[in-house]
Parts: structure tokens; sequence; C-alpha cells
């Protein structure tokens, strides 16, 4: 059975097949509007979210179907203790594919071991949110008419960001992709992205320090927050913050056919008077993730009973039986979850549940 817990866990020609479905969809709405009747998709929100829970809900009702669930775990039995796994267990007597948003890392992935129906993940701590990279993917194929051969600058929080960390996987299974990293020393990509990820794939990529120097090469900006709270010394991020801000200055920069991308919430990172730029694209990027999601479920659901579509072969391995994650918010070290590893390619050894080095 085909689960979404993290972009890789879909083949380059299912991504493929789920952004063009979505496409369809953007142009013949009434073919979809029965096409989930009598099916029930479950929201389990442990985290708080605007966007991704209210357009898989509106997703949902938009395919004929219902929507069930929490958006406050506290009001579940999960307040009497009841784990991930056994929610799951117990919500997949009720509905025919589960979206779960989590604040500890792996819990999606723990749910989809022992689940009945498909688990999306909804986007678990700082580790993955594939219906993010999918939105992502469908706004850069509308804006631009293509994804191979774009160069795509991230913005912002590299470091903790986990739509940042999920896009560029999926974007290094395309032709031709550069990326560029704008980012504080602070907040720089992690090292594993470059070398298993950039490097291994063969995606070009480039670091730099502002948003000047490299607009106009630019087709996606990608715009992400900085967070006072990641930096250690305050008068650091006084003197980088505005570094990272876009404004009408830096707009005018750009290439006349790009765009503004940002998974949002955005706090001060775009100022306003961006807004009405025909290149500002982020608020359109928001409705096609109703799209996109529209097109998951009917996927996930279409797939469900097909060996041609089920998850990626490999599984996480017990290396040694004292070894332990060292992410305090990894789910094997919040839950009785059996920690379990990957080992890369250059050899560090990751759990197999939030992916944190371990050695
Ligand atoms: N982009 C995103 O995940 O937004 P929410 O946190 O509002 O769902």
């Amino acid at each position: 059975m085909k689960h979404l817990i993290d972009p890789t866990d879909l083949t380059k020609v299912e991504t493929d097949q789920i952004i063009s479905l979505a496409e369809d969809i953007i142009s013949n709405p009434d073919n979809y509007n029965e096409k989930m009747r009598h099916r029930k998709l479950a929201t389990l929100f442990y985290e708080p979210s605007t966007r991704t829970r209210l357009s898989f809900t509106s997703a949902m009702m938009e395919l004929g179907g219902n929507v069930l669930g929490f958006s406050d775990a506290k009001s579940s039995s999960v307040s009497k203790g009841e784990t991930v796994q056994d929610t799951v267990r117990v919500v997949g007597c009720f509905a025919d594919v589960i979206a779960m948003r989590h604040s500890i890392e792996g819990a999606p992935l723990a749910a989809a071991e022992v689940s009945e129906v498909p688990i999306i993940n909804a986007g678990d701590g700082s580790h993955s949110h594939p219906t993010q990279t999918l939105t992502d993917l469908l706004t850069i194929k509308c804006e631009l008419g293509h994804i191979d051969g774009i160069t795509i600058g991230f913005c912002g929080d590299l470091r903790f960001g986990r739509t940042v960390h999920s896009l560029i996987k999926a974007l290094s299974r395309y032709n031709g992709i550069k990326v560029v990293l704008i980012a504080p020393d602070e907040l720089r990509l992690p090292d594993y992205i470059k070398q298993d990820v950039c490097d291994r794939m063969g995606v070009a990529y480039k670091e730099v320090s502002t948003i000047e120097e490299v607009m106009g090469e630019l087709d996606v900006l990608y715009m992400t927050r900085v967070q006072k709270e990641r930096f250690l010394d305050e008068d650091e991020f006084d003197r980088v913050k505005d570094s990272f801000v876009l404004d009408a200055n830096k707009m005018s920069l750009a290439k006349e056919k790009m765009a503004v991308l940002h998974p949002l919430p955005r706090v001060n990172e775009i100022l306003p008077e961006v807004d009405a730029d025909p290149r500002a694209a982020y608020f359109r990027q928001v409705r096609n993730g109703k799209y996109v999601r529209m097109a998951l479920i009917t996927k996930l659901l279409e797939w469900k009973n097909d060996p041609e579509h089920g998850m990626p072969e490999h599984e996480g391995e017990i290396i040694d039986p004292a070894l332990r994650c060292t992410n305090k918010k990894c789910i094997c070290n919040n839950e009785k979850v059996k920690p379990r590893f990957h080992i890369s390619e250059n050899g560090t050894v990751r759990c197999w549940y939030c992916d944190s080095k371990v050695k």
C-alpha cells in the first residue's frame, strides 16, 4: 500500500502523475466532484495548521467525500496516553485515508507501519512536509510551464526549514536544476542535504549571503521565515535580518518571468508591497495546495490495492540493539517504537524515523 511520508516515497513518474491530475482538476473541476463519494478522510492534527488542514478538508469536500478528525489532540484519547500507532489503528476503522500532522518527527512513518489505510504526512516537526512539496512543484509548473532546467533560490532558514529540504529532494529528480542557497551562517543548509541529495544527484548549487547578488538569475525565489530564536546572538539577528526580507526594490532586479513562492505563514520576510506584483505566486500556491491534495487523495486510493504502487523496498535496520536516536523529538524517543536506522552512502548512520545523524 502506498503512503506518503517523504517526497521520495513517490517515484518521479508517480509525482508527475499527481501533478498532471491536479492540472486536469484545475481545468475540469466538474469531472471530479463525485470521485470520493462515500469515502472519508481523517485529519489528525496534533499541531496547529491553517493551510494544510483546511486544504485537505476542502479537497475532500470538492471530491464529494466527507471529513472527520481532530485539530487539537487534547480533545481526543491522545490526552489519555493513546499512542500514534493505536490511534491510526482505530481511525482506520472509520476512514479510508488519514492525513496526520505531528510535532514528533517520524510519527507518520510509525503510523504507516501499522495502518490499514494510506497515511499522508501533513508535516512532522522539522523533518518533512511532502504535500507542501507537491504544492510547490505544481505551482512551479503552473507559473513557468516546466520544472526541468529551473534555477531556484532558497532564502531564509535553510537549516530547519522542512519545506526546503523536501523540495530540494524532489527537485533533484528533475533535469538541469540549479539551486542557489541564500542564508545567514547560522541557518545554512545542512551538509547531509548538500552531500546526500545535491552531490549524489548532480544538482548544481552555490551559497551566497544576499538576495540582490543573484536575483537576476532566478526563475523561482522560495522564501522562508528567519526566526529570531534560531540565533545565539541577538545582535547578529539584527545585523542580518533585512538581507532576507523581500521588498519592491529587490523585486526590481528580478527577471520579468519568475515566481516568488513561500509555504506561508509569513511574518515579515515578504513586505506587503510585493503582493501586487504579478510574480508574487504565494497565494496562488495556497490554492494549488487544494488541487494537488485532491489529486493525491484520488491517486492513493486508486493505488491502494495495486502492487505496482507500493512503498520503496528498503526498511530500517536494527544495527546494534543498544543504538538510540539522538533526537529528543523523534518518535522512537517518545513512544514504544523500536529504534531502527539506515546507512547513507558516505557511511553516516541515520535514524530511520527522523533522519537525524546518529553516528
Ligand atoms: N504551509 C503550511 O504548512 O501551512 P500551515 O502550517 O498553516 O498548514
